[in-house]
């Protein structure tokens, strides 16, 4: 058997080497105090779980759906955006239906990407931007978020000769390790930079439901003009608690939508129906389980931080997600930190070198359980004698 040298380019996925080890130590009889994967562990709620239950007793169900996803889901979307963003999108061109955003993620850079071209890539980042890049043969170009730059890509230093070969710019607010947010006078500047160097400005707003404090996070599309050069990719995983459902959708540039469409229908035939009319009631439906979600998170938030300054950190409270971005201490790499909270508290957290070079020097803790555990975690930690 010859694998591909593509194959070759990537690690094992983050989490599973992380799954594997958490599963060693739970074997051992180790209580896991388990901060890894951010998969909500708040339930769906119950009104798409009974739209999902009516629609699986109906014969089209079953049916192939169509790449692009039904009508009525991308009808839905176009209502949800207009009424969330006041952005108009129109359903027949400007959206497509996907099987979770990190399905769309990865399939775009072959609708945009030949071999040596150029994706700019935050870094840290969630590792499908880097990797999906790699796989179509891209060369990915880093740009480092740093606590002195409050984790926002500084485009005025990217080089001539690297914009030249770029083609796609990727961001990611509400962000995933880091928690931080951005304005839309940084999505304003955005799209003026992708207008001025020929760039598909690609927008990953995940957490755009989970904001705190008051805190409402914004669309790129909400800037004029960004239609013309943007594609943004949302996911009802983390608004609904429907990691596991598998729905999304991409929005925006009608050239950029059709190209991944286009894309999917040779790889993938779509999301299956069901899920996407199940997602029509998520999004169309009541929405007060949002807010009170949010609610739980920010409590959860609250103790963790609370919990960490009390050991000497002097940690901010992020606005948004369920990531709490945690600098090690000075004598700690991310690797020997996270181990050590394993190995000595049970406490299992993820390295932010795995997000990148300019991860190194982080933790990243999901707040996807209850606050009891969240508390039993600093009670370990101080225990264990770990400080800042
Ligand atoms: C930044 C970011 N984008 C996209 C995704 C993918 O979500 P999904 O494929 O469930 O829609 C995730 C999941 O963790 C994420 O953190």
């Amino acid at each position: 058997m010859r694998q591909s040298k593509r194959l070759q380019l990537i690690p094992p996925y983050l989490f599973v080497k992380i799954e594997e080890k958490k599963e060693q130590l739970q074997k051992q009889g180790v209580d896991i105090i388990d901060f890894g994967i951010g998969d909500p562990d708040l339930p769906t709620p119950a009104n798409i779980y009974q739209k999902m239950h009516a629609v699986l007793e109906s014969a089209e169900a079953g049916n192939y759906p169509t790449s692009k996803g039904e009508f009525a889901f991308r009808k839905a979307v176009s209502k949800w955006y207009k009424k969330r963003f006041n952005v108009e999108l129109n359903p027949r061109d400007e959206i497509c239906a996907l099987i979770g955003s990190k399905e769309g993620l990865a399939h775009l850079f072959f609708a945009f990407i030949d071999p040596r071209d150029v994706v700019l890539v935050p870094d840290p980042a969630y590792p499908v931007y880097k990797i999906g890049t790699l796989l179509a043969g891209g060369e990915p170009y880093f740009l480092p978020l740093t606590a002195e730059n409050k984790f926002i890509p500084d485009l005025d230093n990217i080089p001539a000769n690297i914009l030249k070969k770029a083609k796609l710019l990727f961001i990611n607010y509400p962000n995933n390790p880091t928690g931080a947010v951005a304005d839309l006078a940084f999505f304003e500047k955005c799209v003026r930079f992708a207008e001025q160097n020929n760039l598909l400005l690609v927008s990953d707003l995940a957490y755009s439901e989970m904001g705190y404090d008051g805190y409402k996070p914004h669309s790129v599309l909400e800037v004029p003009g960004a239609k013309e050069v943007a594609i943004e990719f949302h996911s009802l995983s983390k608004t609904y608690n429907m990691t596991g459902w598998r729905i999304g959708m991409a929005v925006g540039n009608a050239e950029a939508v059709t190209a991944l469409a286009t894309i999917k229908s040779n790889l993938d035939s779509g999301a299956f129906k069901a899920i996407q009319l199940a997602g029509i009631e998520a999004l169309s439906g009541p929405q007060e389980v949002v807010a009170k979600n949010n609610k739980v998170f920010e409590g959860r938030r609250d103790v963790l931080i609370d919990g960490l300054n009390s050991l000497g950190w002097q940690m901010e409270k992020p606005k948004a997600t369920f990531y709490v971005w945690v600098p090690v201490p000075k004598e700690e790499t991310s690797a020997s930190f996270a181990e050590k909270l394993l190995e000595k508290c049970g406490i299992l957290v993820v390295p932010g070198s795995g997000y990148g070079t300019y991860g190194e020097g982080y933790v990243r803790f999901a707040i996807t359980i209850p606050k009891d555990r969240i508390i039993e975690a600093i009670r370990r930690m101080k225990e264990a004698g770990i400080k800042a």
